[in-house]
Order: structure tokens, then sequence, then C-alpha cells
């Protein structure tokens, strides 16, 4: 991973990581047999499509005016173990790999972050570690309510 010399370089970076994303759970909705777990990768999708348009219409105004407020980390999806893209994917293997995918993704951006020292490059990475770092509290939420409950 180069470091990045302008904001430019950072938005592009981002709204390819983004694109990326949104293209993986799209396919993986496509895949998949369960509806409940269609839907979900679906609403995953079309919030990663959110981040790609986010990340377009990024300014220097709207990064001093994002809320940084610290998201909660449940660590629930650190401590299970991969599981393989399959058509019959259950529910909860769905919400594994996608805690899976938002963890690598919080990760890069912030592996990012450390390598520059411009405020502004850090201000954009951290916004978007912030942004993926919400999309697993919430599947970290959701696993807690509806696998671990049921155990
Ligand atoms: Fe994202
Ligand atoms: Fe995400």
């Amino acid at each position: 991973m180069d470091s990045f010399k302008t904001l430019q370089d950072v938005i592009t970076f981002a709204i390819g990581k983004e694109e990326a994303a949104y293209q993986l759970y799209s396919t993986t909705a496509q895949r998949v047999q369960s509806p409940a777990a269609r839907k979900m990768l679906e609403e995953m999708a079309s919030q990663e499509l959110g981040h790609k348009r986010m990340m377009e219409a990024m300014t220097k105004e709207k990064l001093a005016s994002y809320d940084f407020t610290r998201v909660p980390d449940l660590k629930i999806g650190n401590y299970l173990l991969d599981v393989d893209v399959t058509e019959d994917m259950s529910f909860r293997d769905v919400l594994v790999f996608a805690m899976k995918s938002e963890e690598a993704a919080y990760q890069l951006y912030t592996a990012a972050e450390n390598l520059s020292d411009d405020p502004e490059i850090k201000g954009v990475l951290r916004l978007m570690a912030t942004e993926e770092k919400k999309h697993k509290y919430y599947l970290e939420t959701m696993y807690d309510d509806k696998v671990l409950a049921e155990m």
C-alpha cells in the first residue's frame, strides 16, 4: 500500500475499496439461497454503495463536520473461524463472513491512516475506518441477538 500524496489520491483509493466491497456483497447475495442471508447481504451491498457515493462527494467541509464518535467493538467476529462462501451458507455463516470482511476493511483503513501524517488524508481514512467499524458493530449486535440468543 503506497502512502497518499493528495486528498484526491486517498479518495480514489477509498472509492475503489468501497466499490470492491459493494461487488463482493452483491455477488455473494446472488449466490446464497437463504432469503434472510440474501436480504442482509443486499443491505450491506447498498451501504457500501453509500460509502462509495460518500467518498465521491467528499470535501474538506464534509470531513470537518463528520461525527467521529467512538464506536463500540464487541470483538465477536475476531474469535470466530472464517467461513467459505457457498450457496448453502446459513444466516449465521453470512453474518460471520460479513463481520470478517468489515474487520478487514477497518484494519485496512487504519493501517493506511498510520502511514500518513497529513491531517486531511488521515481524516478521510479515519472516517472510513469509523464507518466500517460501525458496520462491524451493527453485524455483531445482530449476531448477539439472533445467533447467540438461540444457542
Ligand atoms: Fe464501506
Ligand atoms: Fe463496510
